[in-house]
């Protein structure tokens, strides 16, 4: 318990002190295919005309790349690392510090996404509190997508990812581990190792993220008690699980 509780004070490095990373282990031109499919995805279903979108957990406004094309865009984050990114790539983007759980905004959207930062939710309750934000700030007739990256049913457990990327003089491999502890909460691990490489000499660097797992009957259940006529539908060609809220 006490290691459990250490690592927790030491996790998501990668959003602070390693944040200069992101660009290069996270490239924005690999979101631009899955960015077209929620805007065809927001402009099929939604029942208003969408000029206007709120993206919540937008971290280094990669997404956002994309979306600025389609919508007037306004992003949301916790991290100011991020955040920074975000702007320095979407400087005609309205970016604000906040927390998706409890966030007020004066204004409501034509639609609102939250993509691969809705893993952050730890619980129902806070699942549920984020669900409710979104649809605070959507106009009526408005939607709201989001997809549930890890489900209990497709988690594999203790399975482990790698990739490689390179900018200018310096080389990232980023190894990282998906372990289920404890299978009875809502919890799983995310731990990183990070072997950069500037010119060739080497830095190790660890970080550890903990993320949320519901069923996917819990994702359906919340987003109905909030409020949404869900349409289910996958998304991405990995076809992961997704949600399509109406506000009617
Ligand atoms: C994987 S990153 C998102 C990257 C983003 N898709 C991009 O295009 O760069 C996850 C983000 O979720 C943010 N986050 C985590 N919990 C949050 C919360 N409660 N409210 C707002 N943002 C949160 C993190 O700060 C981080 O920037």
């Amino acid at each position: 318990m006490a290691t459990r509780l250490k690592q927790e004070k030491e996790q998501r490095r990668m959003y602070s002190e390693l944040v200069w990373t992101w660009p290069i282990i996270s490239p924005k031109e690999d979101y631009i295919k899955p960015a077209k499919e929620f805007v065809a995805m927001i402009k099929d279903s939604s029942l208003i005309k969408t000029k206007t979108l709120l993206h919540l957990g937008c971290g280094g406004g990669h997404f956002d790349y994309t979306f600025k094309k389609y919508f007037k865009v306004s992003g949301v984050d916790i991290s100011p690392g991020m955040l920074g990114l975000a702007r320095k790539l979407n400087p005609e983007v309205n970016y604000l510090i906040g927390d998706m759980r409890n966030l007020k905004l004066r204004n409501e959207f034509d639609a609102v996404i939250i993509a691969d930062s809705i893993s952050y939710m730890l619980n129902e309750r806070d699942l549920q509190k984020t669900f409710k934000t979104a649809f605070n700030h959507l106009k009526p007739g408005g939607v709201f997508a989001t997809y549930a990256e890890e489900t209990k049913e497709r988690f594999k457990h203790n399975s482990i990812y790698t990739t490689t990327h390179k900018q200018g003089n310096t080389e990232i491999t980023l190894i990282e581990n998906l372990y289920d502890a404890i299978p009875d909460d809502t919890l799983f691990e995310s731990a990183f190792v990070y072997l950069i490489r500037k010119k060739g000499s080497l830095t190790i660097e660890t970080d550890y993220h903990i993320l949320g797992l519901f069923s996917y009957n819990v994702w359906l259940k919340l987003l109905r008690k909030t409020g949404f006529k869900v349409i289910e539908k996958d998304f991405f060609k990995e076809k992961i699980p997704g949600f399509i809220g109406i506000k009617l």
